[in-house]
């Protein structure tokens, strides 16, 4: 069964297609075999360029597909029906406009990053609401806060899940700003290409574990009570 986690923030910059591309090539050498796609809804298609780029230097077969062209998302659901896929990680635009409140209630598990910034702060907030509404509805699903770009030698850093703790599940693992997950870009690969080992690929595998076992919860139907047990 086709599963998609989406990766929603209205705040700009903040590591959604980072993440989303990452995370795609870290599940896809974990499974070795697994169709893994990677789906940008971004007008700026930065998630789509990065992965073609990989697969023209030959990287380990994540594929990317452009999807919700009309910007609106009227036809998403059909555009991720037809993708050939066991994993659709869905890329979103800046912005919580109706693409991504309907990638929201398509996917199996939503992906939050959140900057440590007061800025950061106070713009995720209506991504949490648009997750809060689409789990109320499924409760099967489940979203997932990612502290995204933080620098654990300061304090905003360091207390961020803390600070962020009403709003819902966090990930035990923060995702560091680290020059290696930008840079991993240039040649269209995934961190698990780029630096093997490091401590950057250490936390896209940690956090990758983190999502799957949502996903496996997602599947037997049982997110909400198995996260509240
Ligand atoms: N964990 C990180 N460490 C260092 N740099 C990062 C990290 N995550 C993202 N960046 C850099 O920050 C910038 C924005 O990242 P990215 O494009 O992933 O954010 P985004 O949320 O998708 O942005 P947009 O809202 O414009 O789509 C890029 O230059 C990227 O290389
Ligand atoms: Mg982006």
């Amino acid at each position: 069964m086709k599963q998609i986690i989406s990766v929603i923030q209205q705040k700009g910059g903040v590591g959604k297609t980072t993440l989303a591309v990452h995370l795609a090539h870290e599940f896809r050498l974990q499974n070795p075999g697994m169709r893994v796609v990677v789906a940008d809804a971004d007008p700026q298609q930065s998630a789509y360029k990065w992965v073609t780029r990989g697969n023209a230097n030959g990287s380990n077969g994540v594929t990317a597909v452009l999807v919700a062209a009309d910007g609106d998302g009227k036809t998403l659901r059909q555009e991720l029906e037809a993708i050939q896929a066991d994993l659709v990680i869905l890329d979103l635009p800046p912005a919580i406009e109706s693409v991504s409140l309907r990638a929201a209630l398509y996917a199996d598990v939503i992906l939050v990053p959140v900057g440590a910034s007061a800025l950061d702060i106070e713009a995720g907030q209506a991504a949490i609401s648009v997750c809060r509404d689409a789990t109320t509805m499924d409760k099967t699903k489940t979203y997932l806060i990612v502290p995204s770009k933080i620098r654990q030698s300061t304090a905003a850093g360091r207390e961020l899940s803390t600070v962020l703790s009403s709003w819902g599940p966090i990930a035990k693992t923060s995702i560091g700003l680290r020059v290696a997950l930008a840079d991993a870009a240039t040649g269209g690969h995934g961190i698990c290409d780029f630096a093997p080992n490091s401590p950057a690929h250490q936390e896209i595998t940690a956090l990758a574990a983190e999502v799957a076992e949502l996903l496996r919860r997602k599947a037997n139907g049982s997110a909400q009570t198995a996260i509240a047990s």
